[in-house]
């Protein structure tokens, strides 16, 4: 559309500009052969002035028509109108209308073959009148009218004209297949990845996208493909949670079975050992129980259901306070518990969980440490950064356990740990709400000797004013 526009803008004004070009040319001219003819005419010198008509007619391939005052044609560079009255608008402008000059344009039917000849065939152009006054001493004589044809230009933009109208329906063509092929070219990924994602949406998760090229499909592409890896892993880790749990929900209730299952068919049982089984039951209980509690604190940590409820707290106190609570557990398993006092100690920390955390390593410190042995909790300051240590002198874990310890469920000697009460989540949970505090943990431990774990927090600090 804009292309059709501009062309035929371009086409009217240089069509104008020529045409204007021509006409200012060809009026001089007519006012010349006016002069010339002005002396001649006044002296009614017939064949002067016809000599100069034809003259001028020749050379400029038109006509040239001298009239008297009354419109009537006194002389033709044709020979054809002589006598004839013509009242062509330009003429009766001048010749009335006491204008010097003026002009007109006129569609004429000329001999085809360019013959003065009337009859055969004719063709149609556009023919310029020009008419002006042929005034001598002061007075208006008559009118020349020089009529010449202006077709040369109408045709020479005609031809430019199917030229322009060419070049339009080439670049029609082009821009109409261009945008097919650019249009082909977005719309075939996007079908196939609207494709892969309705798959996506029905379940199957382990959809990929292929990725061409450096563009911003191929960037979509590539973020789609990482978002797909993202729900299959989680789809995945979904999957070993559940196994997971249900594997460990799965054995205490099986050695309950067991259990009861001899209560009730070994009639030799007697009622003693009826009461231990009972009291096996009970434990096994306590452990399905205590597992289902660290399960649902683990989700719901995980899920970040449990909102953060920060605040600033003196770790120190805290951690001390936490050991104060733990004396009779160690006192009962033998086991000397104590605080070393450290720095003031200031972070910014949901308190509860972080006296969770706390909890679960000193729990894990007096479990796993045999009679006799210390734990010793330690809260300092290392530049900007709080540390807490939690250390042993207990049964250590191998080089090879430490980087899995904080897996879920993982334990070292299932036998010895489920013995002393362990669901192998205690150490989850402490990453969990590490990380959810943007801290680090780190557990250093070497068997037979002891374990250090030890976790940072960043240090909170007043805002300090400016001096
Ligand atoms: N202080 C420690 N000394 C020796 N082993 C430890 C210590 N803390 C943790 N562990 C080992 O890491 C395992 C995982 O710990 P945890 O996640 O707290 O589970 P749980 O204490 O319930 O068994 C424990 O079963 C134990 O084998
Ligand atoms: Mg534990």
């Amino acid at each position: 559309m804009a292309l059709v526009f501009v062309g035929f803008l371009v086409n009217s004004i240089v069509q104008g500009f020529l045409v204007d070009q021509r006409v200012g040319e060809q009026e001089k001219i007519a006012d010349d052969i006016a002069v010339a003819i002005a002396p001649n005419f006044a002296d009614a010198n017939a064949v002067a002035v016809y000599d100069i008509a034809v003259e001028y007619g020749q050379d400029l391939g038109g006509r040239v028509l001298v009239l008297d005052t009354g419109g009537v044609v006194q002389v033709d560079s044709f020979s054809k109108l002589n006598g004839v009255r013509l009242t062509q608008d330009e003429i009766e402008q001048v010749r009335v209308g006491n204008k010097g000059a003026a002009h007109g344009l006129h569609k004429l039917d000329i001999p085809q073959d360019g013959s003065l000849a009337s009859g055969g065939e004719t063709r149609s152009v556009f023919v310029m009148y020009y008419a002006s006054s042929i005034v001598f001493d002061g007075s208006m004589l008559g009118v020349v009218v020089l009529s010449v044809p202006i077709q040369d230009i109408i045709d020479q933009v005609g031809r430019a004209n199917a030229q322009m109208r060419l070049v339009f329906i080439i670049t029609c063509v082009i821009v109409v297949v261009v945008s097919f092929w650019v249009a082909h070219v977005i719309a075939k990924p996007i079908g196939e990845l609207t494709k892969v994602i309705g798959k996506m949406s029905e379940g199957e998760v382990h959809q990929r996208v292929r990725v061409t090229g450096s563009s911003e499909l191929s960037r979509l592409g590539a973020a789609f493909n990482e978002m797909s890896e993202q729900l299959e892993r989680i789809e995945k880790n979904r999957n070993e949670f559940v196994s997971d749990v249900s594997h460990e929900l799965k054995t205490p209730l099986s050695s309950m079975k067991i259990l009861i299952e001899s209560i009730i068919y070994d009639e030799n049982v007697d009622h003693a050992r009826q009461r231990e089984f009972l009291q096996d039951v009970n434990r096994e209980i306590d452990r399905l129980s205590s597992i289902i509690d660290d399960l649902l604190l683990l989700v719901s940590l995980d899920h970040s259901q449990s909102p953060m409820h920060t605040g600033v707290i003196r770790l120190d106190q805290l951690g001390e306070s936490v050991v104060k609570r733990m004396q009779m557990l160690a006192e009962r398993r033998g086991v000397a518990l104590s605080y070393e006092a450290g720095d003031e100690v200031t972070v910014r920390a949901d308190e509860l969980k972080i006296q969770q955390a706390l909890t679960n390593l000193i729990d894990n410190a007096i479990k796993y440490t045999p009679e006799g042995g210390s734990v010793v909790v330690t809260v300092v300051r290392r530049e900007d950064r709080a540390v807490v240590c939690v250390t042993d002198t207990g049964f250590g874990i191998p080089e090879e356990d430490i980087k899995h310890i904080v897996e879920r469920f993982y334990r070292v000697e299932k036998a010895r740990t489920r013995s002393a009460g362990g669901t192998g989540l205690g150490l989850s949970i402490v990453q969990r709400i590490i990380k959810m505090h943007n801290g680090t943990l780190e557990i250093r431990s070497k068997e037979g000797e002891g374990t250090s774990v030890v976790f940072e927090l960043p240090l909170f600090t007043l805002p300090q004013k400016e001096e």
